[in-house]
């Protein structure tokens, strides 16, 4: 597939079938995160995959309580997400594998930590999109982890405290149709000659 057809025909995806996700698909889409560019090509991310569904919804439900779930707005109406659904409790959506993308703090302002985070994220959806694997990016990591009931987990992953969570990529097989292209806005492209 052409790369712009992958860039446009990708969405989130909040509704899994319980099927695993292949481990060899799983190492190619955390390859896709690892290429991503780091500022001053210090390459300083490190990306923890979960393939184990229960650990997955555990820290979920954490996750979706550190958000402010009653914002009155709508995300999606065919992928309803945390805030159009309440009655979802995990906010990685009871998907089977689970990427979080975590930076090292003390070469990089937090904003370069930030992006560094979510293009990694970005590469892991679309190779996940072109290995017929469904994603949605979660936010909150930091938040999530810093969550007294499952504080300790990072340390037990023997991730160095240097490292900070930044985002979580959920991936795993659609349960339903794959939602269409999404329009884009008019006016939010300048060309300068
Ligand atoms: C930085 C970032 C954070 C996001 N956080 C969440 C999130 O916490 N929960 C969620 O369900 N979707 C999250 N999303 C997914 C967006 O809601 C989704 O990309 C958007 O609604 C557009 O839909 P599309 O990707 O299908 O075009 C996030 C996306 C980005 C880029």
């Amino acid at each position: 597939m052409e790369l712009i057809d992958i860039i446009r025909n990708r969405r989130a995806i909040r509704k899994y079938l319980p099927k695993k996700v292949e481990r060899e698909k799983l190492e190619k889409i955390v390859e896709a995160g690892l290429f991503a560019p780091s500022p001053g090509g210090g390459q300083s991310s490190k990306i923890i995959l979960i393939d184990n569904v229960e650990l997955i919804d555990r820290i979920g439900i954490v996750n979706a309580n550190c958000e402010n779930r009653n914002r009155g707005h709508s995300v999606s109406a065919d992928q309803p997400s945390i805030i159009d659904d309440l009655s979802i409790r995990s906010g990685f959506y009871s998907c089977p594998a689970l990427g979080v993308i975590c930076i090292q703090r003390k070469f990089y302002t937090y904003v370069n930590a930030i992006g560094t985070a979510f293009i990694s994220a970005q590469n892991m959806c679309l190779e996940a999109y072109d290995l017929g694997v469904s994603s949605v990016i979660v936010g909150r990591a930091e938040a999530t982890f810093q969550q007294p009931e499952i504080q300790e987990l990072l340390s037990k992953w023997g991730l160095d405290p240097e490292y900070m969570p930044i985002a979580f990529v959920c991936l795993g097989y659609i349960n339903g149709d794959y939602p269409s292209v999404k329009a884009r806005k008019e006016n939010r492209a300048i060309f300068v000659d």
